[in-house]
């Protein structure tokens, strides 16, 4: 059994231990909190340990805690890194690195410029062998690993008959649990968005990728409006949806009139989270014009990262194949299962 602790235990870091929870190949020490909150609590009402930094031992005085998230990261084989956009790098130079613990680190990250975390952005269904016996990775973001459950498996079908991809991405506001973060009324635009360049690094630097972002006061999901131009006539919507019909991690919907419908349907079937895991393609929003396949497809923000977190562990921390690492990972995650729930739920009505 190898071990491994999660520092953070917010929106991402709170899921990924409770799947590691239930594999059996990892002992999961525990979590590593920097406020002295209710969520203290929470984690070890589930059975987690908590472990702080050292220099804060005395606000935590009136909560259980384990012990230092130093002397944790001593007895583990591997950390998760969950913390918020760029601490994950602080904590690579000044924890992990004098340590020499292997370490995954999450979107907020970056793998270029002076504050790289690793030379690598992971995404499973393009580049899983690099991350083998690798010590420092980064997961891409929701949006940089949903753009790539589309991109990749067009390319694979269509490769030089592609043209170009546009993308205007419609991001949430705000995770569902971010109870204290305020939705604005107000629709932002994002200046230089990171996410073309990231998906580039693992799709080809040169590739005729577009993308735009704009923010919307939603906590439900993103939305990625592509438009995907052919060297001569598009190919049918129906030849579109026939690529992902056995593509891990994307479930084709035809009557989900928005993206809290999903959301919904996930609550009501009590998936973990009520997260899906995975993107969502709008069938019935895809058309073909002329040289244009237009598509739409909703991206579950929090959960779409999180079997792409145990894929990467897998290749790091045991060296697995792919294909060992993605039944290791259906086993525990249930893709297909939850896929096919969906696709039926929101099947296409005659
Ligand atoms: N939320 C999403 O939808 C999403 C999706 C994909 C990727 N990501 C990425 O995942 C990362 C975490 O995001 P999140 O949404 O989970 O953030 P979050 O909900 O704000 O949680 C951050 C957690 O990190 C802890 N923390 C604070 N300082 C830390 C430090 N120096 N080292 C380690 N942990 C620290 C916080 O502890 P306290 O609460 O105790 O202060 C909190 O538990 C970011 O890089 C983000 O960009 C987020």
């Amino acid at each position: 059994m190898k071990k491994v602790f999660v520092n953070g235990y917010g929106s991402i870091g709170s899921r990924i231990v409770s799947f590691l929870k239930d594999d059996p190949e990892i002992n999961v020490i525990g979590v590593g909190k920097y406020s002295p909150d209710d969520k203290v609590n929470l984690a070890n009402s589930k059975g987690l340990d908590v472990y702080v930094p050292e220099r804060k031992l005395n606000d935590f005085s009136n909560h259980k805690i384990a012990g230092t998230i130093e002397s944790a990261l001593d007895a583990c084989d591997l950390v998760v890194d969950a913390a918020p956009g760029g601490h994950g790098f602080k904590n690579k130079k000044n924890l992990y690195e004098p340590k020499n613990i292997p370490a995954i680190y999450q979107g907020g990250e970056s793998t270029t410029g002076s504050e790289s975390v690793s030379d690598l952005l992971f995404n499973s269904r393009a580049n899983y062998d690099l991350a083998i016996g690798k010590s420092h990775v980064m997961q891409g973001s929701c949006n940089v690993t949903g753009m790539g459950r589309v991109l990749e498996p067009l390319r694979d079908r269509f490769g030089d008959s592609l043209i170009r991809f546009d993308v205007t991405l419609v991001r949430r506001w705000a995770d569902i649990e971010q109870t204290e973060k305020k939705l604005s009324d107000t629709i932002e635009m994002t200046e230089k968005p990171h996410h073309g360049d990231d998906v580039k690094l693992y799709f080809g630097k040169d590739a005729p990728l577009y993308v735009r972002a704009i923010k919307v006061p939603t906590r439900q999901m993103h939305l990625h409006i592509m438009d995907i131009r052919f060297k001569s006539v598009a190919p049918k919507p129906s030849e579109i949806h026939d690529i992902f019909r056995n593509e891990f991690g994307v479930a084709t919907l035809w009557t989900a009139k928005g993206t809290k419908d999903v959301r919904d349907y996930a609550q009501s079937m009590e998936f973990n989270f009520t997260d899906t895991n995975m993107i969502h393609i709008h069938a019935n929003m895809t058309t073909s014009i002329g040289d244009t396949v237009q598509m739409m497809y909703s991206d579950d923000q929090t959960g779409i990262v999180i079997p792409e977190n145990h894929m990467l562990l897998q290749a790091m921390l045991f060296e697995k194949s792919y294909q060992e690492a993605f039944n290791h990972t259906e086993s525990i995650f249930h893709m297909k299962e939850k896929k096919q729930k969906l696709e039926t739920h929101f099947a296409k009505k005659d």
